[in-house]
């Protein structure tokens, strides 16, 4: 469960955003297939594209993954995949599964593909037949067309196939991908009208950066010569799907919101969703490099098809109350089969929270209307959760009843929704307390927080609980995906002076001597990190503010705090005081402060400083009332 806490002021803020997954995952690929080594800059990292490096690297690609820069180095192979010992998985991924098929076949030997059962339900019939057609043997292990099932590729070749264009286009885009690589040329002839032609032009673009010989002499063929790909330094721009809840979000609000790294000339069709917002009443601002959405008085209605730009019907679907008149989505009776029964999911849940949603021949309409709160079922679909977390930035009292199917392809998309609400959180009442171990810090957050009737919060706690929960479930500390999982699924609730994590009292475990060992490689965890600062912030709205105390709360957790403390004191005096304490030695506790210190000042993600507009005080021989005092007048 996840409540969704409202915005009380518009947004003024640039956003950075995570790269395109569909580039990505494009990109990977003819990096995998080109002759040398490719550099990919603004690589998406999220279960996706996971799946995808995964897959690749099954099949003998080197890739180099650098997260903190979100670049890889894909070593090509110059099309010569190698047998994979292992099924490859693809996971929940549906561009991995459709894309993975034809890749397989260039592996020429025996390869079986599975994913999960998501992925199990999703058809593949026209692409295994394609496949068939030209040359590559498929045995189907489950259902016919369905994972999991193998595939052998030794007599495959090139030649002239037909494709509906109703089809999948990533049926389209996965046979392109590999084509550079077949022994003949490929000739693909469109039946109809393409449905979602702009990803297949991203995949065309995509691959002449790689150097491919792709020629499209009319909208119903392609032809791909059999040239391979050569290796490129390729800069993927932000996730244009990803941008559009911001963009919507901007819109409704009033306020201003600035998307960083995707301009004007972007290759991926989802900038159009700007279009429909403009149409709606909208301002856009578009520049080579960034693209901007100022909401202005009222948004109407509109009657748009949104077949080619499907993936953000979720998006306009969850801002459409709040038009003037009904919003009405055409030609996308298609997503019903996405990750969730996508028109289903939206018409059961806005009518669950009060609005009038129906279902038409090709789409829905959705009238106005003033949500009420509610509990929303995501469907364990990421656009249905990001789509209706930007409704309840503008509701109050929405809850999310599963929220971590964003990590598929925005894995920070709730630390970027915290950014929408900045402004608002600069009112709040934060005082925040920052410091080294053992300065004394959380006596003095608790006797200032009784001094200033506000409530506290000890965050070094929470980070406590999920180290001591990792230690007793024995996970190996290393697997940052495991440990960021319990931060999420734990329940931390705090009474007096007690802890209880999942209504166990964990006050005594959280500060033993395998915890004080334990925390602060946990505490380094960014995927632990996003989930406390979230949970952080979410208890002060909720209070209006409070004294909240740790190491990153005036840096990272309340930039705009109304003031920031850093409480410091001599290592003898801190050792000499948890001493008195615990009762353990001073050269016991030094020695383990001061290793912590080391960790939690020397960590990428919201190392251990004093913020620059911290005010700081070292306490060595000072009285907790004189501090306070001082710390009281500066605050009031
Ligand atoms: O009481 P003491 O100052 O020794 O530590 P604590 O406040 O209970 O914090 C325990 C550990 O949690 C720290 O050493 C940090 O690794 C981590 N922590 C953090 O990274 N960020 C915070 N805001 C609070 C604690």
């Amino acid at each position: 469960m996840l409540r969704i806490d409202p915005i009380v002021e518009p947004p003024d803020v640039r956003l950075s955003l995570p790269g395109s997954k569909s580039i990505t995952n494009r990109a990977l690929i003819t990096g995998a297939l080109a002759n040398g080594k490719s550099e990919l800059s603004g690589v998406l990292f999220s279960e996706d594209t996971l799946a995808m490096i995964d897959c690749l690297e099954k099949m003998g690609v080197e890739i180099i993954s650098e997260r903190d820069n979100s670049s890889v180095t894909v070593i090509g192979t110059g099309g010569s995949l190698k047998p994979p010992t292992e099924t490859l998985w693809v996971n929940q991924s549906g561009t991995t599964a459709r894309f993975c098929l034809p890749l397989a076949a260039l592996v020429r030997s025996d390869v079986v593909i599975d994913g999960d059962e998501q992925i199990k339900g999703r058809p593949h019939k026209q692409l295994c037949e394609t496949l068939e057609i030209l040359g590559a043997e498929i045995e189907y292990l489950g259902a016919p067309y369905t994972f999991p099932l193998r595939i052998n590729g030794k007599e495959l070749k090139g030649g002239k196939v037909n494709l509906g264009g109703e089809v999948s286009s990533q049926f389209i885009s996965a046979l392109l991908l590999a084509a550079p690589c077949f022994p003949e040329e490929l000739e693909i002839n469109i039946d109809g009208e393409l449905v979602s032609r702009p990803y297949v032009d991203m995949t065309a673009a995509v691959m002449r950066a790689f150097e491919a010989n792709i020629s499209h002499p009319s909208d119903q063929k392609y032809s791909i010569s059999p040239t391979g790909y050569q290796s490129s330094e390729y800069s993927i721009e932000a996730d244009a799907s990803a941008a559009s809840y911001f963009f919507a979000a901007a819109a409704v609000s009033g306020g201003k919101i600035v998307v960083e790294g995707l301009g004007s000339q972007s290759i991926q069709g989802d900038i159009r969703f700007l279009n429909i917002l403009e149409e709606m009443g909208a301002q856009v601002i578009r520049s080579e490099d960034s693209l901007a959405v100022v909401g202005l008085d009222s948004l109407s209605g509109v009657d748009v098809s949104m077949a080619e730009i499907s993936d953000t019907v979720p998006t306009l679907a969850a801002i459409a109350p709040f038009a003037s008149s009904p919003v009405t989505i055409r030609d996308v009776t298609f997503i019903s089969g996405k990750e969730s029964d996508r028109i289903g999911a939206l018409i059961t849940e806005l009518t669950n929270i009060g609005i009038r949603a129906e279902t038409t021949e090709t789409g829905l309409v959705v009238h106005p209307g003033a949500p009420q709160e509610g509990i929303i079922h995501t469907y364990d679909d990421h656009r249905i959760a990001m789509a209706f977390s930007i409704l309840g930035l503008f509701t109050s009292g929405i809850t999310l009843d599963s929220h971590r199917c964003v990590t598929k392809t925005f894995p920070n998309f709730f630390d970027v929704l915290d950014q929408v609400r900045a402004a608002g959180d600069a009112r709040l009442r934060v005082l925040a307390i920052d410091g080294p171990a053992g300065s004394g810090k959380s006596t003095l957050a608790k006797y200032l927080a009784r001094q200033l009737n506000l409530d506290y919060l000890d965050t070094g706690a929470m980070y406590r609980s999920v180290a001591a929960v990792a230690l007793s479930e024995d996970l190996d500390l290393n697997d940052e995906g495991k440990v960021a999982s319990i931060a999420e699924s734990i329940d931390i609730q705090f009474e007096g002076d007690k802890v209880y994590v999942d209504n166990e009292d964990f006050s005594e475990v959280i500060r033993g001597p395998e915890v004080n060992a334990a925390v602060s490689q946990v505490a380094a965890n960014p995927g632990v990190r996003s989930v406390m600062r979230r949970q952080q912030r979410a208890w002060a709205r909720l209070r209006g503010g409070g004294v909240l105390e740790g190491r990153d709360i005036g840096s990272v957790v309340f930039p705009q705090a109304r003031l920031k403390v850093y409480i410091t004191a001599t290592p003898e005096e801190r050792a000499r005081r948890r001493s008195l304490e615990t009762g353990q030695t001073v050269e016991d506790i030094t020695k383990e402060m001061l290793n912590r210190d080391t960790k939690d000042s020397t960590r990428d993600d919201s190392p251990l400083v004093a913020d620059q507009a911290a005010v700081v005080i070292d306490t060595t021989g000072k009285t907790i009332e004189e501090t306070s005092s001082y710390i009281e007048e500066l605050f009031l």
